[in-house]
C-alpha cells in the first residue's frame, strides 16, 4: 500500500466522516477526488440516500442541500415522475448506440428542446457532459467557416471570469487564472479572453479587438447573464445585446453556454430567452436531466446546420460520443420537461429569489462581506478575501446544511422545490457562518 493510501485509510475513520462510517468507505483509499489536494483535503461526507432537498449521511444525519449537486437537481432528488420514467425506460432499453440507430426518447427530447428554445435553434447534437458539449460547439463553429470555404478562423473570444469546463478545449476558453492557462501553456490553444464589454470604454476596446482579429475568430462564447463557476458574477441583457450586435457586425458566430443558466436558474427558462437574444449555438447540460443522469446538448440554428448540409462527407460534423443520446438520460430529461410544463417552476423560482434577497440581507453589513447578490434561484455572498474553505464547509455541515463555497464565494443554487423553511435554514446558516468570519 502506498503512503497516501495508508494515510487515506487512517483518515477515513476521521471524525469528519461521522460516527457511523460504513465499510465501503475504505474504498476511498482508491479514489482521486475532484478539485482536491489529496494530501490535505478533509474526507468527503459518506452519503447513503437523497430525497427532496435532503442528503442523508451514513450516520443518519440529514443535510439540507443548498447546491442541488452542482445545480443539476432542479426538482429535488428522487422525483417520483422522473424515477418512473427512467424505470420504464430501463425495462425497455437502457442504451443503444446512436450511430445508424435512433430511439423515441432522444427524438422526442430534441423536438421538445427545439420547441422551447428561441428562434430557430432547432438542431440538437447530444453528448454526455457539459465540457464535451462546449468542445462540440467549438468544433461546430470552426468547421462552419471551413465548410463555407473560409480558412483560418480557429480562435475564440471568451471572457474573464468565465467557466466552460475542464477538458482542454473548454479550459482554453475559461478565465485564464481559473483555467490555469499558465500551468498548461503549450497544451492549451490561445484564444482572446477579454473583459465583458460593459461601459463605453470596454465596448470600444472590444470592437477594436474584433476589427483587428475578426479573420482569425470563429465565434464569441459567453455564459449569458451569469458567469457561474468562475465567480457567480452577473451581467445584464444589454451586454448580451452588445455581443449579438458585435458578432453580426463582424460576421462571427455567437455561442451561449447555458449549462449553468439553462432550465430556469436565472428566472426564465433559458438566459437567452430572458435576454431576448438568439445565439447561433447553445450548450445545455446539468439540469437537462434534473440531476438524474449525465446528458448534454449542443443546439444549432438553421444557419449553422446548413453549412454542414452537403453531398460531401468531409463536411459532416465529425463527432460521436459512445453514450450520446443515452436513452435513460433522454427519458429523464423528457420527464424533467414534463415537470417544467406541469408545475409552477418559474413562480417558485421568483419566490426563492425573494426569499434569498431577504434571507441573505443580514450579510450586507458584515465587515468580511464585499457583496451580496441574487438573480433567479442563485444567491451569492462574496467575501472580501478567500477563507479556509474546508473549515467553512465543515461548519456548514455542523449547521445541518450542505453548502460548498469556492474561492471567496459562498453561494446557494437550491432545487426549485425547496420549502421556505429549508431555504431559511440555508440562508440562516450562511449568515451565522459568515458573521463568525467577520469577528476579530
Ligand atoms: C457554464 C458551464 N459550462 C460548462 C460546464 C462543464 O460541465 P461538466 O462539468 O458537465 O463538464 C459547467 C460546469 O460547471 C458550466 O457551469
Amino acid at each position: 500500500m502506498t503512503a497516501s493510501a495508508v494515510e487515506w485509510k487512517l483518515r477515513s475513520s476521521d471524525k469528519n466522516a461521522g460516527e457511523g462510517v460504513p465499510d465501503w468507505y475504505a474504498g476511498l483509499a482508491h479514489i482521486w477526488l475532484p478539485y482536491a489536494q489529496m494530501r490535505t483535503v478533509r474526507p468527503p461526507l459518506p452519503v447513503v440516500r437523497t430525497h427532496g432537498c435532503r442528503i442523508v449521511l451514513s450516520d443518519g444525519r440529514e443535510l439540507i442541500d443548498g447546491i442541488a449537486s452542482w445545480w443539476t437537481a432542479c426538482h429535488g432528488y428522487n422525483h417520483p415522475h422522473i424515477r418512473a420514467a427512467v424505470e420504464a425506460q430501463l425495462a425497455r432499453m437502457p442504451h443503444i448506440m446512436f450511430g445508424g440507430l435512433a430511439h423515441e426518447p432522444a427524438l422526442t427530447l430534441a423536438r421538445r428542446l427545439a420547441g422551447l428554445l428561441p428562434g430557430d435553434l432547432g438542431r440538437v447534437f447530444f453528448s454526455e457532459s457539459g465540457s464535451v458539449a462546449v468542445e462540440i460547439a467549438m468544433k461546430m463553429a470552426v468547421q462552419f467557416w471551413l465548410n463555407r470555404g473560409i480558412a483560418g478562423r480557429t480562435r475564440f473570444v471568451a471572457f474573464k471570469g468565465g467557466y466552460h469546463g475542464d477538458t482542454t478545449g473548454a479550459m482554453a476558453v475559461c478565465d485564464p487564472e481559473g483555467g490555469m492557462h499558465a500551468l498548461f501553456r503549450g497544451l492549451l490553444p490561445e484564444h482572446f479572453i477579454v473583459d465583458l464589454p460593459g461601459g463605453e470604454e470596454s465596448a470600444a476596446a472590444f470592437d477594436r479587438l474584433l476589427d483587428r482579429h475578426a479573420g482569425e475568430i470563429a465565434a464569441i462564447l459567453v455564459e449569458p447573464l451569469v458567469q457561474g463557476a468562475g465567480g457567480m458574477r452577473f451581467h445584464d441583457a444589454a451586454v448580451l445585446r452588445a455581443l449579438r450586435e458585435a458578432a453580426d457586425r463582424h460576421d462571427l458566430l455567437l455561442i451561449f453556454d447555458e449549462i449553468f443558466t439553462g432550465f430556469g436558474r436565472t428566472g426564465s427558462l433559458f438566459g437567452c430567452a430572458g435576454a431576448g437574444i438568439v445565439p447561433d449555438i447553445i450548450t445545455l447540460s446539468k439540469a437537462l436531466t434534473a440531476g438524474t443522469l449525465p446528458l448534454a446538448a449542443t443546439v444549432a440554428t438553421a444557419k449553422v446546420f446548413d453549412a454542414f448540409w452537403s453531398p460531401d462527407p468531409a463536411r459532416a460534423l465529425m463527432h460521436g460520443p459512445t453514450y450520446m443520446a443515452n436513452a435513460l438520460a433522454c427519458a429523464a430529461a423528457n420527464a424533467s420537461l414534463d415537470l417544467f410544463e406541469q408545475q409552477p417552476r418559474l413562480r417558485q423560482i421568483a419566490e426563492i429569489s425573494a426569499a434569498l434577497e431577504q434571507g441573505l440581507a443580514p450579510c450586507r453589513g458584515l465587515p468580511s462581506v464585499k457583496d451580496v447578490r441574487v438573480k433567479g434561484a442563485i444567491g451569492v455572498v462574496e467575501l472580501d478575501r478567500g477563507a479556509d474553505l474546508d473549515a467553512m464547509r465543515a461548519r456548514f455541515a455542523q449547521e445541518g446544511v450542505f453548502i460548498r463555497p469556492f474561492g471567496n464565494i459562498v453561494y446557494l443554487t437550491p432545487a426549485f422545490t425547496i420549502s421556505p423553511d429549508e431555504l431559511a435554514t440555508l440562508t440562516g446558516a450562511i449568515v451565522r457562518v459568515v458573521a463568525c468570519l467577520s469577528r476579530p
